[in-house]
């Protein structure tokens, strides 16, 4: 059995598989073909903090393939009354057939795993963002072809997404160059987590037009992350210059793309000629997250599929 809880769980061949499998699934979605290999499978969804895509990506992508889900927050389950996360692991796993947890620490997760029956995926945790990772690159590679060799310039906060950014490109041979403002650095051993940051997978700098220069692809986040909510002063006063704006956007490759996880707020991490403009391919990015999720609820219960 096998858990997603963060990048580097994967090997650069599983991804090959999941970019196939996700392209394939997409067509059957995009030209009505019935494609229902999980069903009576259900996926529950723990969220301990709000969402958008991540449930309705998750949500509509199990029904599309069979399943079923169960949606859980903390206030309206034991989870929020201080139920062991173990207990919780265990019993939820004996009555589902995978589970989807966006909460705080990663610690968290991971203990839910340990106890867990069957596979858990990340959802967001403080620390990682895979299955958006995923769709990002996903997206890339249908707008650009192979993301091998490339540059990513990473805009803003050194968090979850960051973090996971630094990952993929250790494990698909491309680089990321990272500007954060000082104190919102990213920590390289934390990004590392399971696996292992190379060293010319990532490269910092002090001014964002600098990690701007030359990119194949710009992206950034919001400036204050779910949970850090009590730093949104300060926060706002120390990004303010890491803001995605067209004169960065034109130091980039001429064909660069624009991509941005959501929810964005125009004017602070990113200015709406950016986001709205050409360049930008958020929305493919955000409809991304289901198609790539599905195919990968399908390899974890499933296994490899032949066709
Ligand atoms: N990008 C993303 O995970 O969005 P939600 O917070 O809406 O799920
Ligand atoms: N970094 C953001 C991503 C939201 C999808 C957060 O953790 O809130």
């Amino acid at each position: 059995m096998k858990h997603y809880l963060q990048f580097a769980d994967f090997s650069a061949d599983e991804y090959a598989y999941l970019f196939e499998r996700a392209a394939l699934i997409k067509h059957r979605f995009k030209t009505y073909e019935k494609y229902q290999p999980l069903t009576d499978r259900t996926l529950a969804m723990i969220f301990e903090k709000a969402s958008t895509r991540t449930r309705v990506s998750f949500e509509a992508g199990m029904y599309q393939m069979g399943g079923s889900v169960v949606h859980l927050t903390t206030g309206d389950s034991q989870l929020g009354r201080a139920e062991p996360i173990e207990d919780s692991a265990r019993v939820i796993s004996r009555m589902t057939d995978i589970v989807m947890i966006r909460t705080f620490e990663q610690a968290k997760i991971e203990r839910f795993a340990q106890y867990s029956r069957v596979p858990v995926i990340n959802g967001l945790t403080n620390e990682f963002h895979p299955c958006q990772i995923l769709a990002d690159l996903f997206t890339y590679i249908e707008h650009r072809g192979s993301i091998a060799g490339k540059t990513v310039a990473w805009v803003g906060d050194g968090n979850n997404m960051a973090n996971t950014w630094l990952q993929a490109a250790s494990i698909l041979g491309f680089t990321v160059h990272v500007s954060t403002p000082s104190g919102y650095e990213i920590d390289e051993k934390l990004a590392a987590g399971a696996g292992a940051i190379s060293a010319n997978s990532y490269k910092f700098y002090s001014n964002p037009m600098d990690a701007c220069r030359g990119a194949d692809l710009v992206t950034t986040d919001v400036w204050t992350s779910m949970g850090y909510e009590a730093e949104n002063e300060a926060r706002k006063a120390a990004f303010a210059d890491w803001c995605v704006n067209e004169a960065m956007m034109a130091v980039a490759a001429p064909d660069a793309l624009f991509m941005h996880c959501l929810p964005a707020h125009r004017g602070e991490e990113v200015m709406a000629e950016v986001i709205d403009g050409p360049q930008s391919v958020v929305w493919d990015e955000a409809e991304n997250r289901m198609h790539v999720q599905k195919a990968l609820m399908e390899y974890l219960l499933l296994g490899r599929i032949a066709q």
